[in-house]
């Protein structure tokens, strides 16, 4: 695990806080909520406040984020508050609250709850806050200005693309294959869409019988994952192997939706699944230890979706609303950046309001190319492990 210097505090008081002389990043997994991380630009001198709010420090991504976020604001003078919320709604609230009472000039969210923060962000409209959601649209709430994410749905379909194309059945059909999906957090907006781009077109061997689900379990509802956890993953997909593949039945694909769930799956498949064939499984992120898995044979993809890309887009847009802009698709006409953006102001509707987004491309990642994938995006560090 990276070795982290943290610069953290119990918040007490927020006003309270006091710049200690740490690193403002380098955060470690498992960096516990109930603190706000507080970066090394000194507030008084600043260009700015922005806080942070993140949904979890136990998974790896969320982590690397709030690096990449701290570590540009802070080259560019902002001073940084940055909360994670460790999968718990009243404490993401609770972080939103104490950050606006900091006198934030912006918010960068990523939701635990995607439908819960309409009244923390009501406080934040009314003292003049933007809010921008980082990856995970924010719903039910007027006080969004922007979203920031890579295309989910792109992401889903990537995944089904490999299953399709690796079991093949246009070109086999006398074989029938047994498929299971395991998605997202239900409470995540990101997680449908991913879960609708793997199941498209598949749903058409699905319905012709050429694949089967053998648990039955494959609407979005019955394959969710609460907070994408591992443990929930590993221990329902034991279930499903006790009961539906004990019997000598060969399981063909398992489509998680990213790599904290398929890592569940894959432990699951160590101890419970009985038969020698190969197993194809799918992700996304580029987790360090399911990179090891896909070496290992035990994984077949997963997706990168660079973070200091998203995290650059989200920086220079928060910089351009806080000089008073209201960017569209314009802004992204003088950047320099070696990664395509699009905007979007007509899909992403949160049901207060369509939310003008910038989406970024994801990249499949696979052993053949994981190298160079690796050595183009560099996306984990593995020092001190
Ligand atoms: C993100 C994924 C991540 C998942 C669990 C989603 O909102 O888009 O990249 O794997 O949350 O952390």
């Amino acid at each position: 695990m990276k070795k982290i210097k943290i610069c953290s505090l119990i918040l007490a008081s927020v006003m309270a806080i006091s710049m200690a002389a740490c690193s403002p990043s380098d955060f470690s997994i498992g960096t516990r909520g109930s603190e706000i991380h507080v970066g090394t630009v000194d507030p008084a001198n600043a260009n700015g406040k922005v806080g942070i709010s993140m949904p979890s420090s136990t998974q790896e991504r969320w982590v690397r984020d709030a690096d990449n976020l701290v570590n540009s604001f802070t080259d560019a003078n902002y001073a940084t508050y940055v909360a994670f919320a460790d999968y718990k709604i009243d404490r993401q609230i609770q972080d939103i609250k104490k950050l606006i009472k900091e006198g934030v000039d912006a918010l960068i969210i990523s939701a635990v709850d995607s439908s819960s923060l309409t009244e923390a962000l009501d406080e934040a409209k009314q003292a003049g806050i933007p809010v921008i959601c980082y990856d995970r649209l924010i719903m039910k709430s007027d006080a969004i200005s922007y979203y920031v994410s890579y295309d989910n749905y792109t992401v889903g379909k990537i995944q089904r693309i490999i299953v399709r194309d690796q079991l093949d059945p246009a070109h086999n059909p006398d074989k029938i294959f047994n498929v299971e999906f395991v998605a997202g957090d239900s409470a995540d907006s990101n997680a449908r869409p991913v879960y609708n781009g793997a199941y498209a077109i598949l749903s058409h061997y699905i319905e012709s019988g050429q694949i089967r689900i053998p648990s039955g379990q494959n609407t979005f509802g019955e394959s969710a994952t609460p907070q994408w956890d591992t443990n929930i993953a590993k221990s329902r997909f034991k279930n499903v192997l006790g009961t539906y593949y004990s019997d000598g039945t060969t399981l063909d694909a398992v489509v998680c939706a990213n790599d904290t769930t398929a890592a569940g799956v894959i432990q699951a498949l160590d101890s419970d699944y009985k038969q020698d064939n190969p197993v194809l499984i799918t992700g996304q992120d580029g987790d360090e230890i399911n990179l090891q898995y896909i070496n290992e044979g035990k994984q077949s993809m997963t997706i990168f979706k660079p973070g200091e890309n998203e995290a650059q887009v989200t920086f220079e847009l928060t910089l351009a609303v806080l000089d008073g802009e209201t960017p569209n698709a314009v802004f992204l006409e003088d950047k320099d950046w070696d990664f395509e953006v699009e905007f979007d102001n007509y899909t992403f509707s949160n049901g207060s309001k369509v939310v003008p987004s910038y989406l970024l491309s994801p990249v499949l990642v696979t052993k053949d190319n994981m190298e160079e994938m690796l050595s183009k995006y560099g996306q984990t560090e593995t020092e001190n492990k």
